[in-house]
């Protein structure tokens, strides 16, 4: 079997180390916040070269703990993508403001500013660009729109930590920046750690959501998400409200808080992690570029866009008979998984956002969607075998 993930190999390469830094945790007696993720912080802060990060419980914590950071609440209108996990509209709803539902962009999958205007009302108070699968949105255009008309831009960043966003092009896309869109290929540089100087997905906009649930490009053995902006209100205000509205002890400031905090154990695991990712994402994007040239022939493969340096969350290709190749690949010993069956608007509990067929961009890739095998630890045979089993159904 070659499954979609496999977590227990990475912690196997790690092993040492991340029982070393488990074992530091036990005997130091401090669980909860304290040293490890004061330091974790610094070094996400480091890495993103952002002056703030705040950690918190999840990353679905970290959208709707940024938004009321943001001063969103009651009133207001945010919009957002319909093709997206449920967690960003949920922490909309958490915020006490309302999802409106803009369409997708079909070659990149994630939001298209094209749309913004249409769902712009009074009430429209920020933007929630999700940056699906590990590809940045057109950051650009949606900042553009923000700007023009006085609204916040929240980014949920918690599939793209260590994805690039490329104005202009950048080195590594210098090529594909001038020829406009293509898929990933030839001339992507592959197979080494990205030292591109452009900015990173989740700090583009007012703040960035991110989550370290396991299964993301750095993940904790547990939950966790991190806030990540340029803004000193936006940071202390999230560190008010993640810890029951609290600065000293005891003594609350703000009304409706919640406990929402990193543990040590996860921070001092992430911190082994942390300085592994940007191989780990230069090794996603090879594997991406030996699916790509094994598949594109058979099946849409993902669009590398001339400003995004894509970090591969997901390999999602898209087939008319996605429901048959994936029975297909599993009869094969193959996993493979559905980055989202269903759009936000036909999920029964949120029908009151847009009709059927509203957002027809979205349902059809809701339909067509589906995502490989991908991890850093894939073996060549592994991938080979994975482009064999799709080349081979009939
Ligand atoms: C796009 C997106 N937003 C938000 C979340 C929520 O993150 P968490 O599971 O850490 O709450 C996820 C996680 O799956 C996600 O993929």
């Amino acid at each position: 079997m070659i499954p979609i993930l496999d977590l227990k190999q990475e912690y196997l390469e790690l092993k040492s180390e991340i029982d070393a830094a488990v074992e530091r945790v036990l005997s130091s007696g401090g669980f909860v916040g304290g040293p490890e993720v004061a330091a974790l912080e610094s070094e996400l802060a480091a890495y993103l070269k952002v002056p703030h990060v705040v950690t918190c419980g999840s990353g679905t914590d970290a959208l709707f703990i940024a938004l009321r950071a943001m001063g969103i609440g009651p009133g207001d209108e945010v919009i957002t993508t319909p093709f997206t996990f449920i967690a960003t509209l949920e922490a909309i709803l958490h915020a006490g403001a309302r999802p409106v539902l803009v369409d997708i962009d079909p070659q990149h999958y994630n939001l298209n500013p094209a749309r913004l205007e249409a769902a712009l009302t009074p009430r429209t108070r920020a933007i929630l660009p999700v940056h699906l699968y590990g590809q940045v949105a057109p950051m650009q255009e949606i900042l553009a729109f923000a700007q023009r008309h006085g609204l916040q831009v929240l980014e949920d960043a918690a599939q793209a930590i260590g994805a690039r966003y490329c104005a202009s092009g950048c080195q590594h896309l210098g090529e594909q920046a001038q020829q406009g869109s293509v898929p990933i290929g030839d001339r992507l540089s592959v197979g080494r750690p990205c030292n591109c100087p452009q900015p990173l997905a989740g700090t583009l906009g007012d703040a960035g959501a991110f989550s370290l649930y396991p299964t993301k490009n750095l993940g904790a053995y547990g939950d966790g998400g991190f806030i990540a902006t340029q803004s000193e209100s936006i940071a202390e205000e999230s560190r008010l409200l993640a810890a029951h509205g609290s600065r000293v002890r005891y003594h609350h400031v703000r009304a409706a808080g919640y406990t929402s905090r990193l543990d040590a154990l996860q921070a001092a695991i992430l911190r082994v992690k942390l300085p592994y990712l940007e191989t780990w994402n230069a090794r996603r994007r090879q594997i991406a570029q030996m699916y790509h040239q094994g598949l594109r022939d058979r099946v849409q493969v993902p669009c590398e866009m001339p400003y995004a340096l894509h970090i591969y969350h997901q390999y999602t290709v898209r087939h008319p008979e996605r429901d048959r190749l994936a029975a297909y690949l599993k009869n094969q010993g193959i996993g493979s998984s559905v980055h989202y069956p269903v759009p936000a608007h036909l999920q029964p509990a949120y029908r009151d956002l847009a009709p059927e067929g509203a957002l027809p961009a979205a349902e059809a890739a809701a339909r067509e969607v589906l995502s490989l095998p991908m991890h850093p630890f894939l073996q060549e045979a592994q991938v080979e075998a994975v482009i064999q089993a799709v080349r081979s159904y009939a």
